[in-house]
This record gives C-alpha cells, structure tokens and sequence, in this order.
C-alpha cells in the first residue's frame, strides 16, 4: 500500500509560473491514493485559476482569510487541523521568507502558522533569488524548525536564466514525499546489519574482478530499516551512493573484507540482510606489480579460487544467530532456484527477483521481487526499490519477531 493512501494532503500553492505544475501534481497525490485539499495565494491566481483545481481536486479551493462564506463551510482552524501534511508547491521566495518570519498575513502563511502537521516546501523561483543569502537563511531557518524541502532542480529557467530553482517535476515531489514519511517504527530497539553493492577482487594494483551491482536495494533497505527504528550498520561495497539519514556506513572492497565486517555486526544484530552481489571468485594470487602480457601464457593468467559465502556462514552460525535474509538475482526458474538457495544457506527468508526483466535488476530504480520462506511465497507489485524496500522492511519485521 502506498504510503499517501487516505492522506489528507494541503496544498498550497503560491505566485509562480511553476503553479501550472502543481494541477498535475494534484493528480499523481491522488493517484497515490492522498485527498487534496487547495490552497491557492493571490499570486497563484495570477497564473492558474482556482476553478482548474477545483475540478481537479474534487473539493473547493480556498483562497481567502475572511471570506465569510468559506469560513462558514471549512474554517481556517479546522482546515490547519484537517491536514496529515502542509505541502507548498512551488514555493515562491516571498511565501518562504513569510513562513520562515512566522507571518499570518494571508490564509496559506495563517494556515502554515496553525497547523502542526508536517510542512514540505517544494521551492522555484529564480536562480539569483533562490541564492541570495536572504533566501538560503529562511530555507535554513525552516528547515532547522522541521520543514522538509524538496529540491529545487537545477536547469534552464522560464525566465532564461539556467540554475537552480526550478520546482521539481511532480512525479519526483510525490517520490520523495513518499521517502519522507515516517513508517511504522516496527524495528524500534531492533538492530539490522545489511550487506550492499559489488565486491571487488584485485587482480594486481590496477586491475580488479567486479560486477554491475549499484547497491541500490541495499541502501533503499538500509534507508528503511532505519526509518522503520532500527540501529543499521550497512556494509558496502565500492558503490556512488550517499549513506542514508541515520545509517551507520561500514566502506568494504573485497569479499574477504566484507565477510569481516559482516561477523562482526552479526554478533550483535538481531537481522542479517544479505543484499550485497558477492564476487564468487577471487585471483588465487594478487599480482605485486601489474600483470605483463606474454606470449603463451594467455590461458593461465587468472587462476581463481571460490570466495567464502557471507550469507552461508551467517546463517550456519549456531551462536548469537541473527534472522538471516537473502536476496536471489536469477534470470530463469526464479522461484525454484530461489527456494534452492533458501535452503542450501539455510536462510530464514531470500527476495528473489528475475534481473532479465528489463523494469528490475542491477542499475534500474525500479524492481519486482517475490518473497519466499519456509511458509511460501509472495510477490510484492514492481515498484520504485524505495517503496520495495519498506515493504519488505515490514515483512522481515514481522517474520523475524514472530518466527524467530
Ligand atoms: O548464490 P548466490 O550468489 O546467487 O546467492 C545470493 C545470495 O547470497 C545473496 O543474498 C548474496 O548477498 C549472498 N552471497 C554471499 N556471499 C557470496 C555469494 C552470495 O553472501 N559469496
């Protein structure tokens, strides 16, 4: 289920010309499953009239302070009161620098002040605007109160100019907005130590055995064991990613280094979560100095020997044994080769995802993964690896507290 279903979202919407953005982003919010309360500032009004979001949003746009006939239907107060979340999109420099001096001088500036549901900023305005120090303290000053900004992007401007300030496109606000809701803290007090990205085995010191694994499942699970409560210790491998918020982040290179880190987290973590593409095989000797092409040695160049499995040897502990997960990446018999691991490892849960299918596998943001334990299986619906990730954080959760 997403995360906005039944959310009661307002959304404000100030003076700028990205306001014609914010009609579509009314429709993806609903898409989600969120109700959609508008408000709109005069500004807003300039560009887009309160009637196309109306029609949009299913219910009246509110737009004035005193308006005696709207305060009658709705009131300010009970509309502050109404709302899960404050969502302003775009979010002019002007209604920044308001919101951030605690003004209440229109109803969207009154509503941000009464209300104490979460509020998220999409900025856009100007590039020079969006820089000036006025503009960068108030979106300090807001966040440093709890506001979430989301964006600007950086890129050519209605007005010409090119940098940052353009509001993001809608489809990524409702992403984010998604990313920024707190899950069910089902791992309060929990530990997780997870496994994340490629191994990389040296050949000599400027060569190296590797594999097209972003890392980005592991992170995005990471990232949502987190959110979900849990001290996380992530374990990565050479991968481009920022730690997530609140991860604690252990840099690995080879297999060897991995299974390291990982024994050690494993003796203190109550879930093992293997997500890591682990190099099968490493040189049986590194090279000291870079390997010489000769004639007549082609075929005895690499001499390899089979890595230990990390996940195996977690999982075959029979002290401080946490709840052991791993993932399979198959292209063919998904399940039952899934089921083989799951057993050959002796692990407790394994996500199996079939890295043919162009919408999943290594580098995409997307996955389709089934679940499978020792009770069956269960497809979770292809998704973004972020949402999939705090699914799956749920369903470990659950097996892991109730099995184990
Ligand atoms: O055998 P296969 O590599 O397909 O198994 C995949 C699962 O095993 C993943 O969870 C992966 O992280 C883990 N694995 C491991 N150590 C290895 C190989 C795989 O932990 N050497």
């Amino acid at each position: 289920m997403s995360s906005l279903a039944d959310k009661r979202i307002l959304l404000g919407v100030s003076g700028g010309i990205a306001a014609y953005k914010s009609a579509d982003l009314v429709r993806r919010l609903q898409d989600r499953g969120a109700n959609v309360r508008v408000v709109m500032t005069a500004g807003a009004q300039e560009f887009v009239r309160p009637l196309t979001f109306q029609a949009l949003s299913g219910n009246p746009v509110h737009t004035d302070l005193l308006d005696p006939a709207a305060e009658a239907a709705m009131g300010h107060i009970e509309l502050a009161k109404w709302a899960d979340f404050i969502l302003v999109a775009p979010a002019s420099a002007s209604v920044m620098a308001r919101l951030a001096a605690g003004m209440a001088d229109d109803l969207l500036s009154t509503l941000c002040l009464a209300s104490e549901a979460p509020l998220v900023l999409a900025p856009a305005m100007n590039q020079a605007m969006w820089r000036h120090p006025a503009t960068q303290a108030n979106a300090r000053t807001l966040q440093a109160r709890g506001a979430t900004l989301l964006g600007p992007a950086a890129g050519s401007q209605a007005c010409g100019d090119v940098g940052p300030g353009r509001m993001l496109e809608p489809l990524d606000i409702v992403d984010q907005l998604i990313a920024t809701q707190l899950p069910a803290q089902v791992l309060a007090g929990k530990k997780v130590a997870i496994t994340a990205g490629p191994t990389r085995e040296a050949l000599d010191p400027v060569r190296y055995l590797s594999n097209h694994s972003s890392g980005k499942m592991g992170f995005a699970i990471a990232s949502a064991a987190a959110r979900a409560g849990a001290e996380v210790t992530l374990i990565a491998g050479p991968v481009r990613l920022d730690t997530p918020a609140g991860v604690h982040r252990v840099d690995v290179v080879s297999t060897t280094e991995m299974l390291a880190a990982a024994e050690k987290a494993a003796d203190s973590c109550d879930i093992f979560i293997s997500a890591a593409a682990v190099v099968d095989f490493r040189p049986a000797v590194v090279a000291e100095q870079k390997i010489k092409k000769q004639d007549g040695n082609d075929a005895d160049v690499l001499k390899l020997v089979k890595n230990p499995d990390i996940v195996a040897t977690i999982a075959a502990r029979t002290h401080k044994r946490p709840f052991v997960v791993g993932f399979a990446a198959e292209t063919e018999n998904v399940i039952a080769h899934a089921q083989g691991k799951l057993a050959r490892k002796q692990l407790d849960m394994i996500v199996a995802n079939d890295v043919s299918d162009p919408e999943g596998g290594f580098n995409s943001d997307r996955n389709q993964v089934v679940v499978i334990d020792h009770s069956g299986q269960q497809p979770l619906p292809a998704g973004l690896k972020t949402e999939l990730a705090a699914q799956l954080i749920e369903m470990i959760a659950k097996q892991a507290f109730t099995s184990h």
